[in-house]
């Protein structure tokens, strides 16, 4: 078994165009990614993030890897003011790219961009968030877990992107970095005591973890 997609295409397909997104930004964030082959959360999976900022009535969010701000400028868009969006990027151009979309879109204060490593700056921080989103390189995924669990706040929301990695996961002769990193952080995240986890397979699969 190989590559393939967790939601039917067609279902996909049939859920974007029942929820068109009307934001500008966005939707030059996802023209972007498509020119680019940049992979982006979506919008389905940007909309449950959306949700996610409601329900928990979170206030400060982290990011580990923001790419060029697509989730961040979800999240940024559903915090209440004075919400904060902590955002890390490895690349210096969608530093710059992000910085312009949220510019554009109304949302530069609410978000604090660092330029570097994402585990670095948690590491380097003395603060705890509502949530923290992880959507690094994969094979780092497993280094998340703990961090995660130290700078949330009780209650709080640990959520990771690409958890079922378009099948790969359960190919048993893919040993590459990002799969095993994958495989391995699921492991730990789901038998995980301070963690309550669902995977929910949505878009690349997304993992939810409330910390008890
Ligand atoms: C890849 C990374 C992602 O974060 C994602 O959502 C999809 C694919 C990748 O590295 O291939
Ligand atoms: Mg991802």
């Amino acid at each position: 078994m190989g590559e393939f997609y967790i939601v039917n295409p067609l279902i996909e397909r049939y859920l974007n165009d029942l929820f068109p997104v009307r934001d500008k930004v966005l939707k030059e964030m996802e023209e972007l990614a498509e020119r680019r082959g940049f992979p982006i959360i979506g919008p389905v999976v940007g909309r449950f993030l959306y949700q996610l900022v409601m329900v928990s009535r979170a206030r400060r969010i982290f990011e580990m890897g923001s790419g060029f701000g697509y989730s961040a400028y979800w999240f940024a868009k559903a915090l209440g003011d004075g919400g904060v969006v902590v955002c890390t990027e490895l690349s210096e151009e969608n530093v710059y790219l992000a910085r312009e979309f949220f510019r554009k879109g109304g949302v530069e204060k609410k978000i604090r961009l660092y330029t570097g490593d994402a585990i670095e700056v948690l590491d380097g921080l003395n603060e705890e968030f509502d949530i923290i989103f992880n959507d690094i390189d994969k094979e780092y995924y497993p280094l998340v877990v703990d961090r995660a669990y130290n700078k949330l706040k009780h209650g709080g929301l640990f959520i990771s992107d690409n958890v079922l990695w378009s099948g790969r996961i359960l190919n048993e002769s893919d040993s590459s970095p990002a799969t095993r990193g994958i495989r391995e952080f699921t492991k730990i995240l789901l038998s995980h005591k301070g963690f309550i986890t669902s995977v929910v397979p949505i878009r690349d699969g997304i993992s939810l973890s409330i910390k008890v």
